[in-house]
Order: structure tokens, then C-alpha cells, then sequence
């Protein structure tokens, strides 16, 4: 499976740039008061919270503030990404940052001692996602919270037109590279999502959709039934 760097034609300096110059339209107010409803509210006072494909580290740096006193993790497949992370300011203490394949190597963190697990973006590339969910379901601790946000399968036409459009590049170029990641885009339906969570041992809390290219969904680790 080629990187998201090589499907999209961009360096790794240009995807750092490209996903910090997008994560204010990404992680709004509009995200936040979702992410306090549905899932903030519910983690205790000092909660675990590992991000998976972290990127630049914004995220990490938004939930530092929000829960001051977390314990942040933050992982991704990228030096550049994991080098950005490290070079930011964070309200409270820094996140554990580490360049890891997330696909191909355990997380390094006990079984059953996170609170919240969080994957933006990022399960859609992996050419097999239940390692990584199983891995999930392992450090989390009975009840926590798995929270997925990612693209769902949407008609070509409104794919495009929701496309961002970079000046200076012919329109030639441009819908060149939407084309090239239409289909790791349009992977999965929001049905085939759900699918993929109960199958892998999650029991859906919620879902929502507040950009029209991508779905929100809060799942927790499925209690198995006393005696089984
Ligand atoms: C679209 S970016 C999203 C970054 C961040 N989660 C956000 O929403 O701003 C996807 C990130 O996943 C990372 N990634 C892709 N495959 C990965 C893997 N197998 N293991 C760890 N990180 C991976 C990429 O390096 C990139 O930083």
C-alpha cells in the first residue's frame, strides 16, 4: 500500500504543512462541542488518551488544554509529523510522542490503560484495519472509548466539488490528484465503518457528521456477558 504521502503527491514537508493548514476547518467549534457531548465529558479527571496517526500533534496540543491533567499519546508513521509534534507549545504536560507503524508494530502501552483512543483519518489507508482495532480494544480499558473520524464514500461529483483548490496549480494538476485519492478516499460507507467496528468488538455509542466528506463515530470496547 503506497503512503498517503506518495498517493497524494506530496513530501512529507508538504503533507505536514497541508494537514496544519487544514486542522483549523477539520477540529472547529463546531468538532469540539461534539467531541465534550459525546465523548469529553465521559472520560475521567486524568484520562489516558492515545492518538493514533497523530500528525502534527494540533489535535494532541487541543485536547492538552481541554484535559489538563491527561496523560497524551501519539503515535505516527511519519518523522516529519512526530518532528512537528514535538515542536509545539502544549498548556499542560507534553504528549509521549513516537515515529510508529501503527499496522505493523503493538502500541507500547499496557493492556487496559487507556481511557480513549482516537483515529482521525487515518484508518481509511491501512491495508488491514481490525491489527490495529484489536490493538485498540487491548490498551483500553473496559468501557473506554474508541473515537473514529474518517471519510465516507461520497458520488465523485460532490467529492470534487468539496475539494480543496490550491493556487497556482493548473485545474489539469489539481483534478489529477483528486482522482488519485478518490478511491483510498471513498473507501468505505458509513455502514461498512459500522461494520467494521462491530466486527472487530466495539459497541457503537454514536455517530455524526458535521463536514459532508467524513463521519464521526464513538464506540466502546463491547462488555462481554458474565460467564462467557
Ligand atoms: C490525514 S493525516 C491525519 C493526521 C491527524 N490525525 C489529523 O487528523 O490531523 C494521516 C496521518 O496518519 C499517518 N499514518 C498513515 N499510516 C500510518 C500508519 N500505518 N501508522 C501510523 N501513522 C500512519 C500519516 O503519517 C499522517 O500523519
Amino acid at each position: 500500500m503506497p503512503t498517503q504521502q506518495e498517493i497524494s503527491g506530496a513530501s512529507d514537508a508538504e503533507f505536514v504543512e497541508r494537514m496544519v493548514e487544514r486542522y483549523p476547518r477539520r477540529f472547529n467549534d463546531q468538532y469540539w462541542s461534539v467531541f465534550r457531548a459525546n465523548v469529553g465529558r465521559h472520560l475521567p479527571a486524568e484520562p489516558a488518551i492515545a492518538d493514533l496517526g497523530c500528525g502534527p500533534g494540533l489535535y494532541l496540543r487541543d485536547l492538552s488544554e481541554r484535559h489538563p491533567d491527561s496523560r497524551l499519546y501519539g503515535f505516527d508513521a511519519s518523522a516529519a509529523m512526530i518532528d512537528h509534534a514535538r515542536g509545539l507549545r502544549y498548556p499542560a504536560a507534553p504528549p509521549t510522542l513516537a515515529v510508529q507503524d501503527v499496522e505493523k508494530e503493538p502500541l507500547p502501552l499496557a493492556a487496559g490503560s487507556v481511557d480513549l483512543v482516537s483515529m482521525a483519518g487515518v484508518l481509511h489507508v491501512l491495508d488491514d484495519p481490525f491489527g490495529v482495532l484489536a490493538e485498540a480494544q487491548r490498551v483500553l480499558r473496559p468501557g473506554g472509548v474508541f473515537l473514529l473520524d474518517d471519510w465516507v464514500r461520497m458520488p465523485l461529483a460532490q467529492y470534487v466539488q468539496d475539494r480543496p483548490r490550491h493556487r497556482g496549480t493548473p485545474p489539469d494538476g489539481q483534478r489529477a490528484g483528486w482522482l488519485r485519492m478518490f478511491p483510498f478516499h471513498n473507501k468505505y460507507t458509513a455502514e461498512d465503518w459500522k461494520w467494521l467496528l462491530a466486527e472487530a468488538g466495539f459497541s457503537l455509542v454514536s455517530t455524526v457528521q458535521i463536514r459532508p466528506q467524513s463521519q464521526i463515530f464513538v464506540a466502546v470496547v463491547r462488555m462481554l456477558p458474565a460467564g462467557t
